[in-house]
């Protein structure tokens, strides 16, 4: 999948720096990382990072960081927007560093671009080549499908660029993935197209592959007050540590405690 021949927002990375430039993703990593990581001013691997925006605001209290992107264009951008970086060409299925971190991170949808389970398995095996014990996860991702048939209408006016956008939602059950069709209407007269297509990974799948890689669930949420709360909206924060023994060497009960229990049982330990 050819993803900026796809996106807009990916062909003119100015342009997706203004549609999230209000992202709180990096605070939410920061709060996740005191409350559950080992080292909080440590090392950050952000697989999947864009224009590295949130790794860039990780940067001010974190010692060593490093984004990694499949786009070349989105790294060139970063570099000159944040030359202090060390960013990366790479595919999160393969890449490997000689370097284990204290936080890796996957946000904004970034996993969601992988569509099939063997990507999703290669996706975790990478988290898994690059986490010691400890080492944090933090995963944001679509865990359900956006049911509206209705499409919305909007106008977008950023990077000098002025549009009206119209997007619409469909969803495929049987391969998981949510597709957005957006149409900009771009004021100088001309029209373009996205196409995102998202898979979908509920959240026990989530927590299967996190365990087959050696990671433990410890909070799963939608609501950025409250993370044990109930889950609301399609995209989640997943947070996991590594602890070395997948599944099959922790045994059946393993796989039969919910997250809710472990996030419990982590804070349990945490305060005793
Ligand atoms: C929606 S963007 C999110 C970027 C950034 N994490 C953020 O929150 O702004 C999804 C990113 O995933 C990257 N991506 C998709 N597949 C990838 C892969 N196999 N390896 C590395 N990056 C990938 C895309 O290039 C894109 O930058």
């Amino acid at each position: 999948m050819n993803l900026a021949a796809n996106n807009i927002a990916y062909r003119r990375p100015d342009l997706y720096d203004a549609l999230t430039r209000d992202s709180t993703a990096a605070a939410t990593c920061r709060h996740l990382i005191d409350q559950y990581g080992t080292s909080p001013a440590g090392s950050v691997l952000d697989l999947g990072c864009g224009t590295a925006r949130d790794l860039a605001r990780l940067a001010t209290t974190t010692r060593r960081c490093v984004g990694v992107d499949l786009q070349p264009a989105l790294i060139e951008h970063a570099r000159r927007r944040y030359p202090g970086l060390d960013l990366r060409v790479g595919d999160l299925r393969t890449v490997r560093l000689a370097n284990t971190f204290d936080t890796i991170t996957c946000l904004g949808n970034s996993l969601a671009y992988l569509h099939h389970n063997s990507d999703i398995r290669a996706a975790f095996a990478t988290f898994a080549a690059h986490a010691h014990a400890g080492t944090l996860l933090i995963i944001s991702t679509q865990i359900a499908p956006t049911v509206t048939t209705a499409s919305t209408h909007g106008r977008i006016a950023a990077a000098g660029l002025g549009a009206e956008v119209t997007t619409e939602h469909s969803w495929d059950p049987r391969t998981q993935i949510a597709t957005v069709r957006r149409t900009w209407r771009l004021e100088n007269g001309t029209t373009e197209r996205d196409l995102l297509e998202r898979r979908v990974l509920f959240p026990r799948e989530l927590e299967l592959y996190a365990g087959l890689a050696g990671f433990k669930a410890l909070a799963l949420f939608t609501d950025l007050e409250d993370n044990t709360g109930p889950l609301i909206g399609s995209t989640a924060y997943f947070v996991a540590g590594y602890n070395h023994e997948p599944f099959s060497a922790l045994g059946r009960n393993a796989e039969l405690r919910t997250t809710s229990e472990d996030a419990t049982a982590h804070l349990h330990e945490r305060s005793s």
